[in-house]
């Protein structure tokens, strides 16, 4: 199932005018995500977004950050000309948002694409030229709403990506809704899970100490913080040490 099927599930409805895909759940969700992103992306010179989604997220971020290397990916490729067509109108501005990416995060040549992308951005020496670029590493990996709407292979290839591609003291962010200690939040959250496995057994809320597993046992990514956020969800912020 694809994206703008997924959010039809109960997330909300979505719309496109001519490239744009505009999902509504991003639009409430974006504010608190670049709130919670600034202190990370004031010092940030690589974002990396898995799931781009419409693109909503890159665009809102990079709109106040005309300086920060945005590379956005999706696993749908339909969607890559609504992350671009987002992107187009700050690229004129002189923003810096690298073409989408098609990025299925199980797929390891995928990665590698997304290290040459950023490394071909950053390298600007002129003795560079004509040489195979070197790689770059990203400041900052984050997703939003895709770990529950994807089999667990996806989260786990994320995790294990973010931890090749992050630069040292980078960041691994990720939105969404978690069960803490075999717990959901809340009844809606339960009920979500259950709606999410009756449309796909392979998607489901996951549960935050299995991720955190993966993080510390196969990315060396360390839990720094989980921050509650509205809608029940959280962000929970990983770093590589
Ligand atoms: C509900 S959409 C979220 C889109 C966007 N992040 C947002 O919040 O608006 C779910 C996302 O899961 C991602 N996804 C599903 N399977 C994937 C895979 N194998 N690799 C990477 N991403 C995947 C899709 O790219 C899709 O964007």
């Amino acid at each position: 199932m694809d994206c703008q099927a997924a959010f039809n599930l109960n997330m909300s409805e979505y719309v496109q005018i001519n490239q744009k895909v505009f999902f509504a759940a991003a639009e409430r969700n974006k504010d608190v995500i670049a709130e919670q992103l600034r202190p990370i992306l004031n010092n940030a010179q690589l974002v990396l977004e898995v799931g781009s989604g419409s693109g909503q997220h890159v665009y809102h971020l990079s709109k106040d950050l005309p300086d920060v290397i945005f590379q956005p990916t999706e696993y749908s490729v339909s969607l890559l000309p609504s992350i671009d067509a987002y992107a187009e109108d700050l690229i004129k501005e002189g923003h810096y948002i690298l073409p989408a990416l098609e990025l299925d995060a199980t797929n390891p040549e995928h990665w590698q694409r997304v290290l040459t992308a950023a490394a071909t951005a950053t390298s600007t020496e002129s003795s560079e030229v004509g040489k195979e670029p070197q790689q770059a590493l990203y400041d900052l990996v984050m997703t939003t709403n895709v770990f529950h709407i994807s089999p667990w292979i996806v989260s786990e290839s994320i995790i294990r990506g973010a931890g090749q591609v992050l630069k040292s003291g980078g960041y691994l962010v990720i939105y969404g809704p978690f069960r803490r200690n075999g717990s959901f939040n809340t009844e809606s959250n339960r009920e979500f899970d259950a709606t999410l496995r009756g449309r796909d057994s392979s998607w489901g809320v996951r549960d935050l100490e299995e991720v955190e597993k993966v993080a510390k046992e196969e990315a060396g990514l360390t839990l720094e913080r989980v921050v509650d956020v509205p809608s029940n969800n959280y962000m929970v912020f990983f770093r590589k040490l």
